[in-house]
């Protein structure tokens, strides 16, 4: 099939965060992140939602109640963050559950907030419990509580904070403790993209890095993308080098479909890791169902990689069911290994 080529050429620049490899930190992959909803594609309620709540929070002057935002890693929740201090006109600081080790740790960061300020604490169920608890006060008080000396002479200084707004992120919000999760205002799970957004995102990026691509070669990159623009844009990359070394620069679905089995990327998306994680159901444990630990245990992988990064894809698409004993794979994850369930 001949492929038709667009071109789309665009010299935006964009903001600055923190996340995982050194890929999606690079100059130019930062610069894919939509800066203002206008730009943002997908998560349509969620939008409207966050849209609504700034707004009505500007008119009255005041600043924006605490938000919770649930779902599988690089939907966009840092991306989120970004766009609502953008709007709100306020700063963002970003830190994580897991780097909040002490009290001290976040009573550093909370004292810095300015007004209206912005706290991204992203992986918020993995803070330690003594973290969370001057948590409370600050969320719902605005105020920390110091504590001097210790047994007798304990005495407490109460220190008031600005009236800052927090953002948690999760990807297991069913390991918050319910004081915690009670003192967000607003809760949204965001959700995988479609094929149809992922084509968007892969046009608008490619015209932000000067590269064209065809219709063609989008919707393949977005088909193979696994639901998730952060894939989708480190993906763009391999192929954009690849297409410029291999196809004199031009990004079709041929050089699409060559520089992703490169990267092990079959044609749903599916990664190594995913592909030996229903392998292991399918040919150690007849097709299951079989218990987390136990697939953990035979990859040798961490439970929680399997159960926030590979997972939620597998059981979105239907390829992993899971049951009240175990997981299991399904009709539809023999078909695409070529097997008879
Ligand atoms: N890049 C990453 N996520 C995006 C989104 N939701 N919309 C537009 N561009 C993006």
């Amino acid at each position: 099939m001949s492929d038709d080529i667009i071109s789309y050429s665009s010299d935006k620049k964009g903001i600055v965060t923190s996340e995982c490899i050194v890929d999606d930190l690079s100059s130019d992959i930062v610069s894919l992140r939509p800066t203002s909803f206008k730009e943002y594609i997908g998560q349509k309620d969620t939008v409207e939602t966050l849209k609504i709540a700034i707004q009505a929070a500007k008119i009255r002057n005041e600043p924006l109640e605490h938000i919770l935002l649930h779902g599988p890693p690089g939907l966009g929740k840092t991306t989120v963050s970004h766009i609502i201090a953008n709007e709100m006109g306020k700063d963002l600081t970003v830190t994580s559950g897991p780097t909040l080790e002490k009290g001290g740790d976040l009573i550093g960061i909370l004292t810095n907030l300015g007004e209206g300020d912005i706290l991204f604490i992203d992986e918020i169920h993995r803070i330690p419990k003594v973290v969370e608890e001057f948590l409370y006060p600050a969320m719902e008080d605005f105020a920390v509580d110091f504590v001097f000396d210790k047994g007798i002479h304990a005495r407490s200084h109460r220190y008031r904070l600005k009236q800052f707004v927090l953002i948690g992120a999760t990807t297991r919000v069913g390991l918050l403790s319910s004081p915690l999760r009670d003192r967000f205002g607003i809760f949204r799970t965001l959700d995988f993209y479609s094929v149809e957004q992922l084509v968007v995102i892969v046009k608008r990026s490619a015209a932000i890095l000067n590269t064209v691509i065809s219709d063609n070669g989008a919707l393949e990159l977005a088909k193979r993308s696994r639901g998730t623009p952060r894939i989708t844009n480190r993906l763009l990359k391999r192929v954009r080098d690849y297409s410029l070394v291999r196809s004199h620069g031009k990004v079709t679905r041929e050089s699409v479909q060559a520089a992703l089995e490169l990267e092990g990327i079959d044609v749903l998306g599916l990664t190594v890791l995913d592909r030996n994680y229903l392998k292991t159901i399918i040919d150690f444990y007849n097709g299951g169902p079989v218990g987390i630990e136990a697939i953990a245990a035979t990859l040798q992988e961490e439970t929680d990689t399997l159960v926030d990064v590979v997972e939620p894809f597998l059981l979105k698409i239907g390829l992993v069911l899971r049951t009240s004993s175990g997981r299991k794979a399904s009709e539809k994850a023999y078909r695409h290994f070529k097997l008879k369930p």
